[in-house]
């Protein structure tokens, strides 16, 4: 049902008075994901405080393509990553906007250090099919067993093929094994989609993810477990070099930009704020 008028107004308004009336249409026609009927594993409602420093962002609009022009922003997202990257035995990394994108970077990264295909379960993300398709790789899928983990037996040669493990999958939470000993073949690279269980990594349930430290990349939606506001997740990388592989620099430009996106914002400060205090909501 459409509650916006048909035509954009003619002239001007009020601030204030389109302010309220945006706000009372969030107010009461938004699904309420922190009801304690509502299932929102995947969209959990963020802490008030990653949900103001958002707003605080917004304000300040600092631009993470710019460290000059971003210092604190900057040496936020630095610092984080120094933080939280080797507790996944990682070492350096940087922030997105979500997972498919994450998925994207590492398969591109991965695509630049030699593979040419792309191996990965039924059950992986359609994000790993929509990174195949763009970078112009071939895509196999393979099978799962019954509790939806990759089945290890189907496993094809690996040697110029980056293997897209997931942990946690959209349909139901399984975890592919991690582990490299475990598949068999040695994967050109090894890359994890732990878009929805990275954070259990910080969790009694850590040894779920055991072997998640040997992948060359890993990708965290932190608009999921980590109860993030959009758009927020983490692209991680085993070797600062890997970097280097998906850097662009030149124009107008002070330092090279990383990754798949150009401009960025300052995602890391409500995150690093909400691990700092706990996060929790009263
Ligand atoms: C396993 C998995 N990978 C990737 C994604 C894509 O993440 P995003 O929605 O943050 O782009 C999702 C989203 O549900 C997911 O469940």
């Amino acid at each position: 049902m459409a509650t916006l008028p048909d035509q954009f107004p003619e002239q001007g308004q009020d601030e204030d008075r389109v302010y309220d009336f945006f706000a009372q249409k969030i107010y009461t026609l938004s699904t309420p994901l922190g009801s304690q009927t509502a299932l929102a594993h995947m969209d959990p409602l963020p802490p008030l405080i990653a949900a103001r420093l958002v707003g605080l962002n917004a304000e300040y609009n600092q631009n993470l393509l710019h460290p000059s022009l971003s210092p604190f922003a900057t040496e936020a997202e630095d610092r984080l990553m120094a933080w939280l990257a080797p507790a996944f035995g990682m070492e350096a990394g940087h922030m997105c906007s979500g997972s498919t994108i994450a998925n994207l970077t590492a398969l591109w990264c991965a695509r630049e250090a030699g593979a040419q295909t792309i191996v990965t379960s039924a059950e992986a993300h359609l994000s790993v099919a929509k990174a195949a398709h763009i970078l112009g790789m071939e895509l196999i899928q393979i099978a799962v067993d019954d509790l939806g983990r990759m089945d290890l037996a189907q496993m094809p040669d690996l040697s110029k093929a980056v293997l897209v493990l997931t942990a946690g999958t959209t349909g139901r939470g399984a975890i592919d094994p991690l582990s490299r000993e475990s598949h068999g073949r040695e994967a050109l690279w090894v890359h994890v989609d732990a878009a929805w269980a990275g954070p259990l990594q910080f969790t009694k349930y850590r040894d779920l993810l055991a072997g998640i430290e040997q992948a060359d990349s890993i990708a965290i939606s932190a608009h999921k477990w980590f109860y993030q506001p959009k758009d927020s997740a983490l692209i991680l990388f085993a070797r600062v070099e890997s970097q280097e592989l998906i850097s662009f620099g030149g124009s107008y430009l002070a330092t090279p930009n990383v990754g798949v996106q150009g401009s960025r914002g300052a995602s890391a400060i409500p995150l690093l704020a909400t691990s700092w205090c706990g996060g929790v909501r009263a």
